[in-house]
């Protein structure tokens, strides 16, 4: 495929099932022209705006009755000459505000082209660079727009260059500009906070700015850096969509803009709140890079574009495309109140359970006994384990498993070792009070000898202990410093965790920040997965989780299975559940596997024998959110096999009928549907267990207790055969209990129940 043709200054790029349009009109404005379906370069006239005349009240161009800039759609706005829309680039000396970029030059280089200081996509087809001059204020503005083809994905950046002999204050330059016509759009983004990420707020574009945007200093639980626009008809399954996203972990905005005349300006890059940038004479400054998608089959088949795009394009090191170990993480099980003894304790049972990863997550090092000291040391607390890190490492590869520490290396506790020798390594603001979060500062990263400090000490920790996996968190915000400052930290930790991470390939690193904080592309090009919450709670997972699936892959989605009644909400939850959602992620345990009835144990077992056989299907299948029926959630993956998975929220008594969809199968093909066995946990039954049993017993007492930790009620074993295409239609399936009676077949509900299908093509 020509991914790029270019005609008498018209340039036409492809993708597979997408193409981005712009030419250089008359005036060597960079017009644009659709960024949509497939189209022919011959296409270009038709689907530019139309300009018999310009409307009134507008800045005319060179006395062009027909021509004001304000009314053309753009490769990137710029203000002072006639466009009063948002611009995407704002800079100033001391004279002027105005900026003009026409076009000069263009050259196209086979793959992608590297960002110094900041991490970009690689292995692209090719790339089209720009060349744009504004000759009164000698500076040139490259585009890039880069080419991956097979995901239909077109990233795009800009690098301005000053070739003047005097500096400019640099307020803004965004990543992308795209200027779009289409009606009754959407925005769709993903926003929370600490326990509740991703959630989707979804926004009808009206006249004015929807935005989004972080000024933590991080992409932020608050606001992913990932939104969509689309039409209003547009689901899961049909309609157009548009998804962008940023590789980067700093503050970001993004805005899309409806103007009087029906034109929206999207563009999103780095936040220009607080940011002041001095671009000295001679000097360049390149944004990250945008990831912009396109599909008019849906917002599942946009998602199946990100997420090809990044295990393809984004994710790095030995983990590229390889299935994650399960792991059994020591934070929801013990906090920091741990020892040696505990710990290998839980190690080994993880083990006899099938668990493959041992983590010992918080309070191993310095004076660490809670969350006020101690960050900053790396020396472990012999105290807690004799032998130090080497020894239980040790101890852990004996049994065959793998060996994982958490570490946080980008903060500080004034109670540490090391600010009591260098106070300077915190971020803290001269002449004001400290203020802290989580006891926490951040520590100076654009200080070479802060960053030097830190590869140094994280690598030993790796080397000295042969450490497998590196769970790299991050607690604290960033605050009262500009937004250059942000930037400049940002950039000093790519160059960290490119200086601890490529060398050692073979460790598997999870990224966290208070759970999903740094969420986003910058950080998954160093770390293959992303610890998506502190909220392990199923129910609130469905919501966290499908956010995330708009965007990102199951592939880099930390999910663990912990102890109910649950740390974040204190619901009560089925652990077949907890298990269902986690299972669509990288799967982990982070509870006290001690406090385990044998009959848990037993469930447990048969999880992670389950989850470790369709592994592949969970991590890397087609992920599809079915969103037909109001009181469930569906969840698809789907590869040579497909396993499709039913939550409920809350049971009705006489329920309404439900069905089993199903969407990544061949029409024609022939299915069997079985359901996954597990164990209802007999005592949520109370005393109606007394009207199945031959003696009478307290549904309170001890008795019931004793049985209930040994013995569990089946769920109903289902079985179902079907076409593709009836399972795309729905099926129905066994009824729900309902209240009036009891066979095997019924299917047992419960509040916050789930069920997991498998399905496979049938054998004639
Ligand atoms: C953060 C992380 C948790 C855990 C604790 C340890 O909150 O998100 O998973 O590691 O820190 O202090």
């Amino acid at each position: 495929m020509n991914t790029i043709e270019v005609k008498d200054n018209v340039f036409l790029l492809s993708t597979r099932n997408t193409s981005y349009f712009f030419y250089v009109n008359q005036y060597k404005h960079l017009e644009h022209l659709h960024y949509g379906c497939r189209v022919r370069i011959e296409d270009g006239e038709e689907l530019a705006l139309k300009r018999c005349l310009a409307y009134g009240a507008t800045i005319l161009y060179k006395e062009d009755p027909s021509y004001s800039l304000d009314q053309v759609a753009q490769e990137y706005g710029s203000y002072g000459r006639g466009d009063f829309k948002e611009a995407s680039i704002e800079l100033k000396d001391d004279a002027s505000y105005t900026t003009e970029f026409l076009f000069d030059s263009y050259e196209i280089k086979d793959g992608e082209v590297r960002i110094p200081g900041l991490p970009s996509a690689y292995g692209a087809d090719k790339t089209l660079i720009v060349h744009l001059k504004d000759e009164v204020r000698k500076l040139q503005l490259d585009l890039y727009y880069t080419i991956y083809p097979e995901e239909d994905v077109i990233t795009r950046r800009a690098v301005l260059i000053n070739q003047s002999s005097r500096k400019y204050l640099l307020h803004k330059l965004m990543s992308f500009c795209l200027d779009l016509y289409e009606d009754g759009l959407q925005m769709m983004d993903f926003c929370g906070a600490w326990d509740k990420e991703t959630h989707v707020n979804l926004r009808d574009i009206n006249r004015g700015t929807c935005s989004i945007g972080s000024r933590v200093g991080f992409s932020s639980a608050k606001q992913n850096p990932g939104f969509i626009v689309k039409r209003k008809d547009t689901n899961e399954n049909y309609g157009k969509a548009w998804g962008f996203n940023l590789v980067y972990t700093g503050n970001h905005y993004s805005s899309v803009s409806k103007d009087e005349y029906g034109i929206h300006r999207i563009q999103g890059g780095i936040s220009p709140e607080r940011f002041v940038y001095e671009l000295k004479k001679g000097a360049s400054f390149e944004t990250p890079e945008a990831v912009l998608t396109f599909s008019d089959k849906g917002l599942n088949d946009l998602s199946h574009h990100f997420h090809d795009f990044i295990n393809r394009h984004i994710i790095r090191s030995d983990w590229k495309e390889k299935e994650r170990p399960v792991l059994i993480n020591s934070w929801e099980a013990f906090g920091m109140d741990f020892n040696k003894n505990k710990l290998v304790k839980l190690a080994k049972q993880g083990l006899s359970l099938g668990m493959e990863l041992f983590v010992l997550d918080d309070g191993w090092f310095g004076r660490r006994s809670d969350d006020t000291k101690g960050l900053g040391d790396y020396d472990c607390n012999t105290k807690k384990i004799p032998g130090g890190i080497r020894s239980l490492s040790k101890e852990i590869h004996d049994l065959g498993m793998l060996f994982g520490i958490w570490v946080e290396p980008e903060c500080i506790n004034v109670d540490s070792r090391l600010y009591e020798k260098h106070p300077e390594y915190a971020i803290v603001e001269k002449d004001r009070e400290m203020l802290f979060g989580r006891h926490q500062l951040l520590m100076d990263l654009t200080n070479p000898e802060v960053r030097d400090y830190i590869v140094q000490n994280v690598s030993d920790l790796i080397d000295k202990n042969k450490v497998d996996y590196i769970k790299w968190d991050m607690n604290r915000m960033m605050d009262g410093v500009s937004g250059v400052y942000s930037h400049e930290y940002i950039k000093g930790l790519y160059e960290v965790l490119d200086r601890v991470f490529t060398p050692r390939p073979h460790v598997l690193f999870e990224s966290c920040s208070s759970g999903g904080n740094r969420f986003d592309l910058g950080m998954l090009c160093f770390s293959p997965q992303i610890w998506a919450s502190d909220d392990t709670d199923p129910i609130e997972r469905i919501d966290i989780q499908k956010g995330l699936s708009y965007l990102y892959p199951l592939s880099t989605v930390g999910a663990h299975v912990s102890a109910s009644p649950h740390l974040q909400t204190l619901r009560q939850t089925p652990l077949e559940t907890r298990f269902t959602i986690s299972a669509y992620g990288c799967l982990g345990y982070e509870l006290d596997l001690n406090l385990l009835s044998p009959v848990e144990k037993k469930e447990i077992k048969k999880q992670i024998a389950y989850y470790k056989k369709h592994r592949n299907t969970f991590q890397y299948g087609r992920f599809y959110r079915i969103n037909e029926e109001e009181q469930y959630e569906q969840f698809e993956v789907s590869a040579d096999e497909t396993i499709v998975s039913k939550f409920r929220r809350i049971v009705h008594a006489a329920p309404i009928y439900d069905k089993l969809y199903a969407l990544g199968l061949n029409d024609e093909t022939m299915y069997e549907i079985v359901s996954r066995p597990y164990l209802h946990n007999i005592r949520q039954f109370g005393n109606l267990i007394n009207f199945v049993l031959p003696v009478k017993i307290d549904a309170n007492g001890h008795l019931m207790n004793e049985i209930g930790k040994r013995r569990g009620m089946d769920a109903a074993g289902q079985n179902y055969r079907a076409s593709g295409a009836a399972l795309r239609s729905g099926i129905y399936l066994n009824n729900l209990f309902l209240g009036s009676g009891f066979n095997d077949s019924l299917r047992i509900p419960l509040d916050y129940g789930s069920d997991m299908y498998e399905i496979k093509e049938l054998k004639q």
